[in-house]
């Protein structure tokens, strides 16, 4: 724990290595990672490595009761992957409860030694990590909202690089490119991005290439990646950088604006700040602008290998409910909740890939519906129950086998754009539409060439996004909407992926040995 001081007045916060962000951990494609999480606070922890593939190394994706059971004060615990075929940019975070607040920080993979970039080399770069600053205890604020079944409060501030002010300067020279690598580690919030007199050319998301475009703005979501490059090719001055709301339909109002300064050196101290306003919080239009320019780079040396036949077409509504609460006297007897197909999911006591793999029986079902229970306008009148059943179910998946999957965002409460991120796989985004899909003319108009290759997408308010995957990694993958508070609500599932002869060797042999390595706590 460490006391910061933030919008004039100080709280203890979680940090790790006493940073906040904490530390970016840098690596190469191919590198072995060794972490050592030692627990020094009150609360659990567990640390995930988000969109690091973790291909058969399962138990080091860290998602608690998942793939692992938390680390307790006091304990610690060793992460153990192969950064297997990804360079980019990502991040780690806590997750567990709504330590992820404070306890996160960047992964920057860079190519194997000798392999360029798909792009011009920049003369720097730079990692950008957007966050949020609550005045209270996070752990409050969640808490809080739990017993009073009404929605969590806005943060007071948003963050770059942990600041919400002009704290964070980003010093340039003349005519010199910077790669940004900005990262969306806040906890509810998807943000705009944007630097006054500059244009950003978008070369990567979620540590994949992409086909290079220029563009003012960018929008990126809750465990999110982008890298742009930035010419500085305005001779002199200082730049407003700004990250601000992106919500389709706002729920809540949050005008906040974080901003930090780009400045070319020798540019007088005094010199003033060329302003760029945000767009307005509910700018669909300038938001879709940049999310339909996305396409892999599909070049001969990183081709999309996007499947071209689907063994399970999954259909999953993504939404927000309503249940009884008799504790809940703000709620007026019950509480929010969210859900996939119609299922809130509860956690479990015992983490979800150990009961697995020593077959412990009673703590999931792997019932979870392919399809909604019940169908009717997701995006119109919602249905007259707004009651979700709970549950900690799995979808089982044959190794190797091919998804598709169709996120529906439904209305039953408000529209709303929900970021769903899949752990352990990255997927291709092959659709997305307004309104019902619509399994007969929709798969008409995929893109099944060069579509963007992410891990975290956004499904639109009142709209519906298709993704296609290969279930090549056994284990138990969480997959969420990376909205903290409706991960808390239990917009979550998991898919379960049998074990299957791969390239390398079996998953279990591998999974024993982290395994034993946890029993036996890890020196
Ligand atoms: Cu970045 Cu399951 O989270």
């Amino acid at each position: 724990m460490r006391n910061t001081s933030r919008l004039c007045s100080a709280k203890p916060i979680v940090t790790v290595n006493g940073r906040f962000p904490g530390p970016t951990l840098y690596a190469r494609e191919d590198d072995t990672v060794l972490v050592k999480v030692v627990n020094h606070v009150k609360y659990n922890v567990s640390i995930h490595w988000h969109g690091i593939r973790q291909l058969r190394t399962g138990w080091a994706d860290g998602p608690a009761y998942i793939t692992q059971c938390p680390i307790q004060p006091g304990q610690n615990f060793i992460y153990n992957f192969t950064i297997t075929g990804q360079r980019g940019t990502l991040l780690w975070h806590a997750h567990i409860l709504w330590l992820r607040a404070t306890v996160h920080g960047g992964i920057v993979i860079l190519p194997k030694l000798g392999v360029p970039y798909p792009f011009p080399k920049p003369d720097n770069e730079v990692v950008v990590i957007l966050g949020e600053w609550w005045k209270s205890d996070t752990e409050a604020v969640i808490n809080e909202a739990l017993k009073s079944g009404l929605a969590p409060n806005v943060s007071d501030a948003h963050t770059i690089n942990g600041h919400p002010g002009p704290l964070s300067n980003c010093a340039s020279q003349a005519e010199k490119t910077y790669m940004l690598r900005i990262i969306n580690a806040a906890l509810n919030e998807e943000l705009f991005f944007k630097i006054a007199g500059h244009k950003l050319t978008v070369v990567e998301v979620d540590a994949t290439y992409v086909k290079p475009f220029k563009i003012d703005t960018i929008v990126i979501a809750p465990g999110q990646t982008t890298n742009v490059l930035v010419t500085a090719n305005q001779g002199s001055g200082k730049y407003m950088v700004a990250a601000s709301p992106f919500m389709d339909v706002p729920i809540a109002v949050d005008n906040i604006t974080a901003t930090a300064t780009l400045h070319y050196s020798g540019t007088l101290a005094n010199s003033p700040t060329t302003f760029t306003s945000t767009p307005p919080q509910n700018a669909t239009s300038i938001a879709n602008n940049f999310i339909d320019s996305l396409r892999s780079l599909n070049s001969k040396k990183y081709p999309a290998k996007v499947p071209q036949s689907v063994d399970h077409s999954l259909f999953f509504t993504v939404g927000l409910g309503i249940n009884p609460c008799p504790t809940c006297k703000a709620g007026n007897g019950s509480r929010a909740v969210a859900a996939i197909n119609n299922v809130t999911f509860v956690m479990p006591t015992t983490a979800m890939l150990q009961a697995h793999f020593f077959k412990i029986k009673g703590v999931f079902t792997t019932d979870f519906p392919g399809n909604p229970p019940f169908t009717f306008n997701y995006t119109g009148t919602p249905p007259a129950s707004l009651q979700t059943t709970n549950g900690t179910k799995a979808y089982r998946l044959s190794y190797n086998t091919t998804v598709q999957l169709v996120l529906q965002d439904t209305g039953i409460i408000t529209p709303e754009n929900h970021p769903v991120h899949l752990h352990g796989f990255n997927f291709f985004a092959i659709g997305k539409g307004l309104g019902n899909y619509n399994p007969k003319k929709d798969p008409k108009k995929f893109n099944l060439v060069d579509p963007v290759e992410r891990n975290t997408i956004g499904v639109p308010a009142g709209g519906w996004v298709a993704i296609r995957f290969r279930a090549d990694n056994p284990g138990v993958w969480f997959m969420h909407c990376h909205l903290e508070v409706h991960t808390t609500w239990g917009l979550k599932m998991a898919f379960l992926v049998d074990n299957g002869k791969g390239p390398n060797e079996s998953l279990f042999c591998h999974l024993l040995k982290t395994f034993q390595n946890v029993s036996s706590g890890a020196k």
